[in-house]
């Protein structure tokens, strides 16, 4: 025992005297220490989210608040221009296209779906919202493992021509392209479309004249540019087809009006499920406090401008990817007030109840919003938030 003693005593002298050798400057422990945020931003976002998705989403909010705080899921947008996509592959491990799979599971439901769509256009006229007759290119395929099956998806390997077999993002993020509903000939702004998965989404439809996708960001751009052309061949990729801009979204109404078919506008919010997880460019870091508090402005603007910019009788998606009700249904309240009052636009509010009753066996959806829809996260399916909202343009 004593020369146990020892020893402790003389391992903790030479302890103490490597530290004293050791200059100020390079005691890292304590360097670490001063730097550390005392307030990470991860943190904040917890407290903020608890206190008001606490009483905005109520008892829903314990299982959401589980389910963002643990691994998320993802879908494999396939990618129709690569050689070398292997649906056969990902069957195997079990996957499936929840898109093609939710639009057959509707028809199977034969006289149900009739039913259920015939109750949910009375109830849809009774709300005095438009349905919406949701239709889809069959290319547009995105494969997810099943219900509480929380395997990864291997990265995608590109072909011989450099194309990718597909591209990993949240399933329910393809909701707001779906919600689109592009058809033959339509021309679409991507208001706000860096790093770029739904303008693919758009593109792999090949139903789309012309596409122009904007992004304010210059770097995320050029991320952008890098996607597309990683999976869409050179051929389909010109001037005559696809524009890519870095203008300010909220400007857009004055570059050009009532100019396009379709106009998705999937802005820059609270990214709940980032914020939540990654310290890093969380816009719950103090310094950002300011940004943060002023987004229901931009996305109010932004939307406005992606309204304007839509021709008279086309459609507008606004998409979010936050839980909450300033950022969602208030923006979507404002912009449709401010559009009639300060631009004699006339909007109709097109209900996606359709698109819940095909993807139900999916995704969560928060129930009945007196605005637009929403996926709520869930640990048996991990995807979102997203909100969505579709408007049409009567004038
Ligand atoms: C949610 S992300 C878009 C994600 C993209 N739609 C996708 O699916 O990959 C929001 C984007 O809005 C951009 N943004 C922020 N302010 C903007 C503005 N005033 N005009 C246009 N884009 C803006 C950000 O740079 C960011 O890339």
């Amino acid at each position: 025992m004593a020369l146990f003693l020892d020893r402790s005593r003389f391992l903790l002298r030479k302890l103490k005297d490597l530290r004293n050798l050791t200059p100020q400057r390079n005691r890292v422990k304590e360097k670490w220490a001063a730097t550390r945020p005392k307030h990470p931003p991860t943190r904040l976002a917890l407290q903020h989210f608890d206190a008001t998705y606490g009483t905005e989403l109520g008892s829903l909010w314990p299982s959401i608040r589980i389910a963002l705080l643990s691994e998320k899921k993802y879908g494999a947008l396939i990618n129709v221009f690569s050689s070398d996509v292997s649906l056969a592959e990902l069957q195997v491990q079990g996957c499936r296209d929840f898109i093609n799979d939710g639009v057959v599971q509707t028809s199977f439901e034969g006289g149900a779906k009739n039913e259920s769509s015939d109750v949910s256009m009375a109830k849809a006229e009774a709300d005095g919202l438009q349905e919406s007759p949701l239709q889809h290119s069959p290319n547009l395929q995105c494969f997810v493992f099943q219900r509480g099956d929380i395997r990864r998806f291997k990265p995608a390997r590109p072909d011989q021509f450099g194309l990718f077999g597909y591209y990993l993002m949240d399933a329910a993020s393809v909701l707001p392209c779906l919600a689109l509903d592009v058809k033959d000939g339509d021309t679409v702004l991507d208001l706000c479309a860096a790093p770029g998965g739904k303008s693919l989404a758009l593109l792999q439809t090949q139903l789309i004249r012309f596409l122009c996708a904007n992004d304010s960001s210059v770097s995320r751009t050029k991320r952008l540019k890098q996607v597309l052309q990683s999976y869409i061949p050179k051929q389909f990729l010109t001037e005559d087809t696809l524009r890519i801009t870095s203008f300010d979204g909220t400007m857009w109404g004055e570059i050009e009006k009532n100019a396009f078919d379709r106009v998705l506008v999937d802005v820059p919010c609270t990214t709940d499920r980032h914020s939540l997880m990654e310290d890093d460019n969380n816009i719950f870091n103090k310094s950002r406090t300011g940004e943060r508090r002023s987004l229901p402005q931009l996305q109010l603007e932004l939307l406005l401008a992606g309204i304007i910019a839509a021709c008279p009788g086309g459609e507008i998606v606004y998409s979010t990817c936050t839980l909450s009700l300033n950022q969602n249904q208030s923006v979507v309240e404002q912009a449709i007030h401010l559009a009639q009052e300060q631009h004699n636009i006339h909007l109709q509010v097109v209900s996606l109840r359709p698109l819940v009753q095909m993807f139900k066996n999916t995704f969560h959806f928060a129930p009945e919003l007196h605005l637009g829809e929403m996926v709520i996260p869930h640990l048996a399916a991990n995807f979102g938030p997203i909100y969505l909202c579709k408007l049409r343009r009567l004038t």
